[in-house]
Protein backbone atom coordinates (compact mmCIF):
# COMPACT_ATOMS: atom_id res chain seq x y z
CA UNK A 1 0.00 0.00 0.00
CA UNK A 2 1.11 3.31 -0.76
CA UNK A 3 0.19 7.29 0.27
CA UNK A 4 1.44 10.35 -1.61
CA UNK A 5 2.58 12.76 1.05
CA UNK A 6 5.75 14.73 -0.98
CA UNK A 7 5.63 14.53 -4.85
CA UNK A 8 9.24 13.31 -4.39
CA UNK A 9 8.16 9.78 -3.39
CA UNK A 10 6.75 9.60 -7.31
CA UNK A 11 9.65 8.41 -9.38
CA UNK A 12 9.90 10.63 -12.85
CA UNK A 13 8.83 7.39 -14.52
CA UNK A 14 5.71 7.57 -12.42
CA UNK A 15 4.76 10.69 -13.02
CA UNK A 16 4.97 10.61 -16.74
CA UNK A 17 2.96 7.52 -16.73
CA UNK A 18 0.30 9.44 -14.88
CA UNK A 19 0.35 11.92 -17.33
CA UNK A 20 -0.17 9.19 -20.03
CA UNK A 21 -3.49 8.14 -18.19
CA UNK A 22 -4.68 11.63 -17.56
CA UNK A 23 -3.82 12.20 -21.61
CA UNK A 24 -5.80 8.97 -22.75
CA UNK A 25 -8.72 10.00 -20.07
CA UNK A 26 -9.32 12.86 -21.94
CA UNK A 27 -9.70 11.20 -25.78
CA UNK A 28 -11.42 8.26 -23.80
CA UNK A 29 -13.06 9.06 -20.42
CA UNK A 30 -15.40 5.76 -21.42
CA UNK A 31 -12.34 3.59 -20.40
CA UNK A 32 -12.30 5.27 -16.59
CA UNK A 33 -15.71 5.37 -16.07
CA UNK A 34 -15.88 1.85 -14.15
CA UNK A 35 -12.46 1.85 -12.71
CA UNK A 36 -13.40 2.85 -9.17
CA UNK A 37 -16.59 1.01 -9.11
CA UNK A 38 -17.19 0.01 -5.00
CA UNK A 39 -14.63 2.61 -3.99
CA UNK A 40 -14.71 5.13 -1.50
CA UNK A 41 -12.76 8.25 -1.41
CA UNK A 42 -12.82 10.10 2.32
CA UNK A 43 -12.33 13.90 1.79
CA UNK A 44 -11.06 15.56 5.04
CA UNK A 45 -10.73 18.82 4.46
CA UNK A 46 -9.29 20.69 7.89
CA UNK A 47 -8.95 24.20 5.59
CA UNK A 48 -10.74 25.94 2.96
CA UNK A 49 -10.53 24.40 -0.24
CA UNK A 50 -12.86 24.93 -3.68
CA UNK A 51 -10.78 23.60 -5.88
CA UNK A 52 -8.91 20.53 -4.85
CA UNK A 53 -12.08 19.14 -2.93
CA UNK A 54 -14.18 19.28 -5.32
CA UNK A 55 -11.41 17.95 -7.38
CA UNK A 56 -10.53 14.46 -5.89
CA UNK A 57 -14.75 14.72 -5.26
CA UNK A 58 -15.01 14.47 -9.37
CA UNK A 59 -12.57 12.62 -9.55
CA UNK A 60 -13.98 9.94 -7.90
CA UNK A 61 -17.56 10.24 -9.50
CA UNK A 62 -15.74 10.23 -12.65
CA UNK A 63 -14.19 7.07 -11.80
CA UNK A 64 -17.53 5.38 -11.18
CA UNK A 65 -16.89 5.53 -7.22
CA UNK A 66 -18.30 7.18 -4.08
CA UNK A 67 -17.36 10.16 -1.52
CA UNK A 68 -18.03 10.97 1.70
CA UNK A 69 -16.75 13.48 4.00
CA UNK A 70 -16.31 15.64 6.97
CA UNK A 71 -18.02 19.05 6.20
CA UNK A 72 -14.69 20.57 8.07
CA UNK A 73 -12.97 20.63 10.67
CA UNK A 74 -15.59 22.69 12.91
CA UNK A 75 -18.30 19.57 12.74
CA UNK A 76 -15.25 17.00 13.06
CA UNK A 77 -14.52 15.28 16.13
CA UNK A 78 -11.42 17.15 15.58
CA UNK A 79 -13.16 19.93 17.32
CA UNK A 80 -13.49 17.77 20.63
CA UNK A 81 -9.45 17.27 20.49
CA UNK A 82 -9.12 14.15 18.78
CA UNK A 83 -6.02 13.58 16.87
CA UNK A 84 -5.10 13.21 13.59
CA UNK A 85 -4.15 9.71 14.34
CA UNK A 86 -7.17 8.54 15.36
CA UNK A 87 -9.00 10.06 12.97
CA UNK A 88 -7.63 8.57 10.48
CA UNK A 89 -8.04 5.37 11.99
CA UNK A 90 -11.64 6.25 12.19
CA UNK A 91 -11.68 6.52 8.08
CA UNK A 92 -9.77 3.44 7.38
CA UNK A 93 -12.59 1.87 8.34
CA UNK A 94 -15.50 3.77 6.36
CA UNK A 95 -13.31 4.17 3.32
CA UNK A 96 -10.65 2.74 0.44
CA UNK A 97 -8.94 6.28 0.29
CA UNK A 98 -8.33 9.56 2.11
CA UNK A 99 -7.52 12.73 0.34
CA UNK A 100 -7.04 14.97 3.38
CA UNK A 101 -6.09 18.96 3.63
CA UNK A 102 -4.83 20.27 7.59
CA UNK A 103 -3.75 23.70 8.50
CA UNK A 104 -0.43 22.03 10.26
CA UNK A 105 2.70 21.24 8.50
CA UNK A 106 3.14 17.58 8.31
CA UNK A 107 -0.17 16.10 9.36
CA UNK A 108 -1.11 13.95 6.36
CA UNK A 109 2.49 12.38 7.38
CA UNK A 110 1.12 11.52 10.64
CA UNK A 111 -2.73 10.23 8.64
CA UNK A 112 -0.03 8.13 6.69
CA UNK A 113 1.88 6.43 9.81
CA UNK A 114 -1.77 5.76 11.16
CA UNK A 115 -4.54 4.91 8.51
CA UNK A 116 -4.38 1.29 6.95
CA UNK A 117 -6.00 2.90 3.24
CA UNK A 118 -3.44 5.01 1.40
CA UNK A 119 -3.09 8.95 2.33
CA UNK A 120 -3.03 11.49 0.13
CA UNK A 121 -1.56 14.53 0.98
CA UNK A 122 -4.42 17.58 -0.30
CA UNK A 123 -2.07 20.57 1.49
CA UNK A 124 -0.04 20.25 4.81
CA UNK A 125 0.45 23.82 5.86
CA UNK A 126 2.59 25.70 4.25
CA UNK A 127 4.58 22.62 3.44
CA UNK A 128 3.51 20.52 0.37
CA UNK A 129 0.93 19.75 -1.92
CA UNK A 130 1.94 17.01 -4.21
CA UNK A 131 -1.65 16.77 -6.31
CA UNK A 132 -1.29 20.57 -7.11
CA UNK A 133 2.23 19.46 -8.43
CA UNK A 134 0.77 17.00 -10.63
CA UNK A 135 -1.69 19.51 -12.30
CA UNK A 136 1.04 21.81 -12.56
CA UNK A 137 3.09 19.31 -14.22
CA UNK A 138 0.32 18.19 -16.74
CA UNK A 139 0.16 21.56 -17.80
CA UNK A 140 3.36 22.38 -18.41
CA UNK A 141 3.82 18.73 -20.23
CA UNK A 142 0.19 19.94 -22.84
CA UNK A 143 1.60 23.89 -22.97
CA UNK A 144 5.27 23.01 -23.72
CA UNK A 145 5.38 19.81 -24.63
CA UNK A 146 8.75 18.75 -21.82
CA UNK A 147 10.23 19.94 -18.78
CA UNK A 148 14.00 19.70 -19.77
CA UNK A 149 15.66 23.80 -20.31
CA UNK A 150 12.87 24.82 -19.15
CA UNK A 151 13.77 28.59 -17.03
CA UNK A 152 10.77 28.69 -14.32
CA UNK A 153 9.55 31.83 -12.70
CA UNK A 154 8.19 31.24 -9.39
CA UNK A 155 6.49 35.30 -7.56
CA UNK A 156 4.57 35.93 -4.49
CA UNK A 157 4.86 34.20 -1.29
CA UNK A 158 7.48 31.79 -1.63
CA UNK A 159 7.63 30.97 1.81
CA UNK A 160 4.13 29.84 3.05
CA UNK A 161 2.89 28.43 -0.54
CA UNK A 162 3.24 25.21 -0.44
CA UNK A 163 2.60 24.42 -3.84
CA UNK A 164 5.55 26.04 -4.41
CA UNK A 165 7.72 23.66 -2.59
CA UNK A 166 6.18 20.53 -4.34
CA UNK A 167 6.73 22.19 -7.66
CA UNK A 168 10.28 23.03 -7.23
CA UNK A 169 11.04 19.86 -6.09
CA UNK A 170 9.20 18.20 -8.89
CA UNK A 171 11.09 20.27 -11.38
CA UNK A 172 14.31 20.20 -10.26
CA UNK A 173 14.50 16.65 -11.20
CA UNK A 174 14.57 17.59 -15.03
CA UNK A 175 17.81 18.78 -16.88
CA UNK A 176 18.94 21.97 -17.27
CA UNK A 177 15.75 23.40 -15.44
CA UNK A 178 16.23 26.69 -13.80
CA UNK A 179 14.19 28.74 -11.18
CA UNK A 180 13.93 32.41 -11.00
CA UNK A 181 12.38 32.60 -7.45
CA UNK A 182 10.96 35.90 -7.47
CA UNK A 183 9.67 37.50 -3.57
CA UNK A 184 9.80 40.17 -0.79
CA UNK A 185 12.79 39.76 0.91
CA UNK A 186 10.36 38.32 4.06
CA UNK A 187 8.70 35.57 1.65
CA UNK A 188 11.66 34.11 0.45
CA UNK A 189 11.72 30.39 0.07
CA UNK A 190 12.71 28.20 3.58
CA UNK A 191 16.26 27.27 3.44
CA UNK A 192 15.36 23.54 3.09
CA UNK A 193 14.56 24.37 -0.84
CA UNK A 194 17.45 26.45 -1.31
CA UNK A 195 19.58 23.61 0.87
CA UNK A 196 17.97 21.38 -2.00
CA UNK A 197 18.87 23.23 -4.88
CA UNK A 198 22.36 23.66 -3.92
CA UNK A 199 22.87 20.14 -3.53
CA UNK A 200 21.39 19.55 -6.33
CA UNK A 201 23.55 21.91 -8.42
CA UNK A 202 20.63 23.69 -9.83
CA UNK A 203 20.83 26.82 -11.06
CA UNK A 204 18.39 29.27 -9.70
CA UNK A 205 18.56 32.90 -8.24
CA UNK A 206 16.39 34.88 -6.02
CA UNK A 207 14.93 38.56 -7.04
CA UNK A 208 12.31 41.23 -5.83
CA UNK A 209 11.73 42.52 -8.88
CA UNK A 210 9.45 40.52 -11.60
CA UNK A 211 9.58 43.20 -14.04
CA UNK A 212 12.93 42.09 -14.35
CA UNK A 213 12.67 38.47 -14.33
CA UNK A 214 10.19 38.17 -17.15
CA UNK A 215 11.86 38.39 -20.23
CA UNK A 216 13.82 35.58 -19.38
CA UNK A 217 11.06 33.44 -18.44
CA UNK A 218 9.15 30.39 -19.98
CA UNK A 219 6.95 29.76 -17.15
CA UNK A 220 5.44 32.49 -14.67
CA UNK A 221 4.35 30.55 -11.98
CA UNK A 222 2.46 33.19 -9.62
CA UNK A 223 1.04 32.62 -6.06
CA UNK A 224 -1.50 34.53 -3.40
CA UNK A 225 -0.01 35.76 -0.26
CA UNK A 226 -0.92 33.47 2.39
CA UNK A 227 -2.62 35.47 4.79
CA UNK A 228 -3.89 32.80 7.01
CA UNK A 229 -0.64 32.10 7.76
CA UNK A 230 0.36 35.49 9.11
CA UNK A 231 1.01 35.63 12.51
CA UNK A 232 0.94 39.46 12.37
CA UNK A 233 -1.59 40.90 10.78
CA UNK A 234 0.19 44.54 9.98
CA UNK A 235 2.69 42.22 8.03
CA UNK A 236 0.37 40.94 5.56
CA UNK A 237 -1.08 44.28 5.03
CA UNK A 238 2.16 45.27 3.87
CA UNK A 239 2.79 42.61 1.65
CA UNK A 240 -0.68 41.52 0.14
CA UNK A 241 0.08 43.42 -3.05
CA UNK A 242 3.54 43.13 -4.04
CA UNK A 243 3.20 42.00 -7.05
CA UNK A 244 0.23 41.92 -9.29
CA UNK A 245 0.76 41.14 -13.18
CA UNK A 246 -1.19 43.12 -15.45
CA UNK A 247 -1.53 43.21 -19.48
CA UNK A 248 1.01 46.07 -19.45
CA UNK A 249 3.46 43.67 -17.32
CA UNK A 250 2.56 40.81 -19.91
CA UNK A 251 4.10 42.77 -22.84
CA UNK A 252 7.65 42.06 -21.11
CA UNK A 253 7.14 38.52 -21.44
CA UNK A 254 7.94 36.12 -24.55
CA UNK A 255 5.34 35.54 -26.87
CA UNK A 256 5.19 31.81 -25.74
CA UNK A 257 5.56 32.28 -21.78
CA UNK A 258 3.11 30.00 -19.71
CA UNK A 259 1.25 32.02 -17.15
CA UNK A 260 0.05 29.81 -14.40
CA UNK A 261 -1.31 30.22 -10.61
CA UNK A 262 -2.97 27.03 -8.34
CA UNK A 263 -5.72 29.46 -7.06
CA UNK A 264 -7.50 31.38 -5.56
CA UNK A 265 -6.11 34.80 -7.07
CA UNK A 266 -6.92 37.31 -4.91
CA UNK A 267 -5.07 40.46 -6.48
CA UNK A 268 -2.09 39.07 -8.05
CA UNK A 269 -3.59 38.58 -11.47
CA UNK A 270 -5.25 41.40 -13.09
CA UNK A 271 -8.46 40.19 -14.66
CA UNK A 272 -7.29 41.62 -18.25
CA UNK A 273 -5.05 39.12 -18.52
CA UNK A 274 -7.54 35.95 -18.60
CA UNK A 275 -7.53 36.71 -22.41
CA UNK A 276 -4.00 36.13 -23.44
CA UNK A 277 -3.54 32.98 -25.00
CA UNK A 278 -0.63 32.85 -22.17
CA UNK A 279 -2.53 32.11 -19.38
CA UNK A 280 -3.33 28.85 -18.35
CA UNK A 281 -4.36 29.08 -14.85
CA UNK A 282 -7.81 27.73 -15.82
CA UNK A 283 -6.58 25.14 -17.68
CA UNK A 284 -4.73 23.73 -14.88
CA UNK A 285 -8.29 23.42 -12.36
CA UNK A 286 -9.08 20.49 -15.37
CA UNK A 287 -5.51 19.08 -15.17
CA UNK A 288 -6.26 18.22 -11.47
CA UNK A 289 -8.95 16.70 -11.89
CA UNK A 290 -7.63 14.33 -14.88
CA UNK A 291 -4.38 13.80 -12.78
CA UNK A 292 -6.01 13.22 -9.34
CA UNK A 293 -8.23 10.54 -11.28
CA UNK A 294 -4.84 9.00 -12.40
CA UNK A 295 -3.27 9.09 -8.86
CA UNK A 296 -6.31 7.29 -6.98
CA UNK A 297 -6.51 4.91 -9.56
CA UNK A 298 -3.03 4.17 -8.91
CA UNK A 299 -2.69 3.90 -5.27
CA UNK A 300 -5.81 2.08 -5.00
CA UNK A 301 -3.88 -0.77 -7.25
CA UNK A 302 -0.66 -0.56 -5.62
CA UNK A 303 0.85 -3.45 -3.77
CA UNK A 304 4.04 -2.41 -2.80
CA UNK A 305 5.35 -1.42 -0.03
CA UNK A 306 6.73 1.53 0.97
CA UNK A 307 9.62 2.87 0.69
CA UNK A 308 11.60 2.19 4.09
CA UNK A 309 12.44 5.80 5.72
CA UNK A 310 16.04 6.56 6.89
CA UNK A 311 17.55 6.75 10.05
CA UNK A 312 15.23 8.65 12.57
CA UNK A 313 17.30 10.48 15.68
CA UNK A 314 14.62 11.50 18.94
CA UNK A 315 16.77 13.83 21.00
CA UNK A 316 15.95 16.99 19.15
CA UNK A 317 13.12 19.34 19.35
CA UNK A 318 11.39 21.09 16.61
CA UNK A 319 11.14 24.60 16.89
CA UNK A 320 8.28 25.07 13.94
CA UNK A 321 5.56 25.94 15.75
CA UNK A 322 2.95 25.05 12.90
CA UNK A 323 4.73 22.01 12.75
CA UNK A 324 2.10 18.89 14.02
CA UNK A 325 4.52 17.76 16.11
CA UNK A 326 3.30 20.65 18.71
CA UNK A 327 -0.07 19.28 19.14
CA UNK A 328 -0.24 15.65 18.09
CA UNK A 329 -0.88 13.82 20.94
CA UNK A 330 2.75 11.48 22.08
CA UNK A 331 3.94 12.19 18.88
CA UNK A 332 7.86 11.26 19.17
CA UNK A 333 9.96 13.76 17.70
CA UNK A 334 11.95 12.94 14.74
CA UNK A 335 14.27 13.94 12.60
CA UNK A 336 16.19 13.22 9.96
CA UNK A 337 19.80 13.99 9.09
CA UNK A 338 20.96 16.77 6.84
CA UNK A 339 22.58 14.54 3.89
CA UNK A 340 26.90 16.07 3.84
CA UNK A 341 26.36 18.07 6.93
CA UNK A 342 28.09 16.72 10.38
CA UNK A 343 25.22 17.60 13.12
CA UNK A 344 22.23 19.09 10.75
CA UNK A 345 18.70 17.68 11.64
CA UNK A 346 15.58 18.39 9.76
CA UNK A 347 12.35 17.55 11.22
CA UNK A 348 10.55 14.73 9.56
CA UNK A 349 7.06 16.16 9.62
CA UNK A 350 7.74 20.10 8.75
CA UNK A 351 11.56 19.94 7.38
CA UNK A 352 12.96 22.47 9.47
CA UNK A 353 16.22 22.55 10.78
CA UNK A 354 16.80 21.82 14.97
CA UNK A 355 18.36 24.57 16.67
C1 LIG B 1 -3.49 26.39 -3.19
C2 LIG B 1 -3.39 25.81 -1.79
O1 LIG B 1 -4.39 25.49 -1.17
O2 LIG B 1 -2.26 25.69 -1.35
N1 LIG B 1 -4.75 26.23 -3.75
C3 LIG B 1 -5.04 25.06 -4.38
O3 LIG B 1 -5.04 24.00 -3.79
N2 LIG B 1 -5.27 25.11 -5.69
C4 LIG B 1 -2.95 27.76 -3.29
C5 LIG B 1 -3.50 28.84 -2.40
O4 LIG B 1 -4.40 28.60 -1.58
O5 LIG B 1 -3.03 29.96 -2.52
Amino acid sequence: MRSLIDILELSVEEIDSLTDTALDNIDHPDRYADACRGKQLAALFFEPSTRTRLSFESAMLALGGQTLSVPGAALSSASKGESIADTAKTVSCYADIIAIRHPQDGAALVAAQSAWIPVINAGDGGHHHPTQTLADLLTIRREKGHFDGLTVGICGDLKYGRTVHSLIAAMSRYAGVRFVLISPEALRVPDYVTDSLKQKGIAYRETPSLEEAMPGLDILYMTRIQRERFFDPALYESLKDSYILTAEKMKLARPDMCVMHPLPRVNEISVAVDSDPRACYFKQMYNGKIMRMALILKLLSDSSEPVPRPTLYRHLRCVNPRCVCQTEQELAPAFLRVPGEKEAYRCLYCEMLAQ
